[in-house]
């Protein structure tokens, strides 16, 4: 029988890679570069799968080919907003991603992220590594308190649910929780979360945000200099999901004057560049999109994948079919 032919745009754990190869005519990307548009393009024309990462921008021009080959996208990651969405639809490919195997790990490092900014964690470290630490005293590096402060989380799908479990039942927090459609009473109760009617009405509340919604045109710049003004002088913006949900010249504007007590971000806008003006700010705890960086998690996000292109290829409708 013929094997389909799969194309790997980045190189994923090993184990994964092998059972890949194993099933299919895979291709990798042994030098793990990022694909060009052009590349891209190529692909949809010679492999029956293509396997994207968030690192691939599928831009309208990407998908300007009469008669791909290309019938399954299957992404590796959760996030899908670098697919663009009419085009993969007008082309009639399928479309999938990995929800459920990275939830536990990037609520993980969101909470991990929002100590660090409260409780000035890089500050910390800087001073030890460059030996500038000359003691304890009342008054030194002093933070915010965490435990049973009010946490507002944007987005209560699976990665929110894990970071008010985290924030509710490690650190007696309150969770107040925007979400756009109605979250179920008991899922609410499962946190003693309580749903709000708008953002601008969730974030006055708050000691600390933390967002949790997909990124694409629709929540491009969610949190806004409107928005900012809205939060509490003191209280700190934790960003796990996408860059664009954030203006970043608002953010950064934001820290400088101090309008807020500080932010954590894991994504950025067009990362891997990362806005000068943010770089220039103290109060800001960065990461490089590590929210899904656990062997555990980069395993079974891979796995995941293998799945989705089974029950594709077997003629089954793939269990986490975006599109
Ligand atoms: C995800 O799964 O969406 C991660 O952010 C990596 O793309």
């Amino acid at each position: 029988m013929i094997k389909p032919r799969v194309l790997v745009t980045r190189r994923w754990p090993e184990a994964v890679e092998a059972q890949l190869m194993a099933q299919y005519d895979a291709v990798l990307n042994e030098k793990d570069r990022p694909l060009s548009e052009a590349d891209f393009r190529d692909a949809l024309g010679r492999f029956d799968a293509v396997l994207p990462t968030v690192t691939d921008k599928l831009s309208p021009a990407v998908f300007e080919t009469k008669s791909p080959r290309t019938k399954i996208l299957a992404n590796y990651g959760v996030g899908y907003s670098h697919i663009h969405e009419p085009s993969a639809k007008q082309l009639g490919l399928t479309v999938t991603n990995t929800p459920d195997v990275l939830s536990e790990c990037t609520a993980d490092l969101a909470m991990m992220m929002l100590l660090m900014v409260a409780r000035r964690a890089i500050d910390g470290d800087r001073e030890v590594r460059e030996q500038h630490w000359d003691g304890w005293r009342p008054t030194h590096l002093v933070g915010t308190k965490v435990s049973g402060k009010t946490l507002g989380i944007i987005g209560y799908g699976r990665i929110g649910q894990e970071m008010a479990k985290r924030a509710h039942h490690g650190f007696g927090m309150d969770i107040a929780v925007y979400n756009r459609s109605p979250i179920a009473p008991e899922v609410l109760a499962q946190n003693n979360a309580t749903q709000v009617a708008t953002v601008d009405d969730l974030l006055p509340r708050c000691d600390f945000v933390s967002l949790h919604c997909p990124g694409g045109a629709a929540n491009r710049h969610l949190i806004n200099a409107h928005r900012l003004n809205l939060m509490k002088p003191d209280a700190f913006l934790i960003n796990t999901a996408r860059g664009e949900v954030i203006d970043e010249q608002a953010l950064a504007q934001a820290l400088w004057f101090e309008t807020i007590g500080g932010a954590a971000l894991d994504v950025f806008d067009g990362e891997p560049r990362v806005n000068p003006d943010l770089l220039k700010c103290s109060n800001l705890v960065m990461m490089p999109h590590l929210g899904s960086a656990t062997r555990e998690a980069r395993e079974a996000m891979g796995f995941r994948v293998l799945d989705n292109l089974s029950d594709f290829f077997d003629g089954r409708p793939p269990r986490d079919q975006v599109i």
